[in-house]
């Protein structure tokens, strides 16, 4: 898989791209990333890749211009039959989640835009761009966050990056987990500030430990997350021992309509 990132900040990536556990998808290959900078492209001493906004008004937008050339010089280098999707960060595009992620995660790539100033000129938008990606309802100062989060969340899915092949799947709204958050975590000592670990999880009695942590994303679930927790019900994926669980820790109210704020985090 490959990702083209056009970014007039390159040097943003390179922590991520040499640290971590997923630095193995970025050093093998597997997820091939080439940056491309739009000053590269700009015409005049100056190389300029921005402007003012016509109409007025505070901030400057990216030329359009050094946007094509760059992006037909990354063409030129893929010499795709079917051309990979240009993906502009934007606080427009829907938000990212697990299941475009696990879309990605399984492409051939993309080449990814990362916006600056106060975004790019419409005309290249509206010509150009493929899919619009936000990473949520708030306002970064440049696309490149976003793009890191693409990243790093395809990289961890493929194979061979996470130390334990199927660990990913026990991680919150995977389809293995039926979509749900997963469950609490604890590690050394077994009791910490006089609190002690959960007994069950000492027990070493697999199907006790299993049924536990389905229970405690079941609760985490339902608090923090009850949109969740309705659509695994109207997907048919939670068990009668599932729903049982959910009447005696909560009572009735184990959908939509359950209050948080009501209950014991
Ligand atoms: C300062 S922002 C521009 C914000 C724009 N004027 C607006 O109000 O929607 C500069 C760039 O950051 C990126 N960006 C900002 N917020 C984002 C978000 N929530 N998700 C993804 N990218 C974002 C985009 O690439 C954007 O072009």
């Amino acid at each position: 898989m490959r990702f083209d990132i056009i970014t007039l900040f390159p040097e943003l990536f390179a922590p991520l791209l040499t640290s971590g556990i997923t630095r193995r998808a970025y050093e093998s290959g597997l997820v091939d990333v080439h940056f491309w900078n739009p000053r590269d492209h700009a015409e005049g001493n100056y190389r300029r890749v921005d402007d003012r906004s016509f109409g007025g008004g505070p901030g400057m937008v990216m030329l359009a211009e050094p946007l094509f050339k760059c992006l037909s010089a990354i063409r030129a280098e893929r010499q795709e039959e079917t051309p990979a999707p240009l993906v502009l960060f934007s606080p427009i595009g829907r938000a990212l989640n697990h299941s475009a992620v696990a879309q990605w995660s399984a492409s051939a790539g993309a080449v990814l835009l990362c916006g600056r100033y106060e975004g790019v000129d419409q005309r290249f938008i509206d010509h150009y761009v493929d899919q619009q990606i936000s990473l949520g309802d708030f306002v970064l100062s440049g696309g490149e966050i976003a793009a890191m989060a693409l990243l790093d969340t395809v990289a961890r899915l493929q194979p061979g990056v996470l130390n334990d092949e199927g660990s990913h799947q026990l991680d919150s709204f995977n389809p293995a987990l039926d979509g749900l958050l997963d469950s609490p975590h604890y590690t050394r000592p077994e009791v910490w500030q006089g609190q002690a670990v959960p007994p069950e999880l000492m027990s070493g009695h697999h199907a006790h430990i299993a049924r536990w942590r389905r229970e405690q994303s079941l609760r985490l679930t339902a608090l923090h997350r009850p949109d969740l927790l309705a659509q695994a019900r109207q997907a048919g994926q939670l068990s009668r021992q599932d729903e049982a669980f959910l009447r005696q820790a909560f009572g009735s109210l184990t959908g939509a309509d359950q209050t948080p704020a009501a209950k014991k985090l």
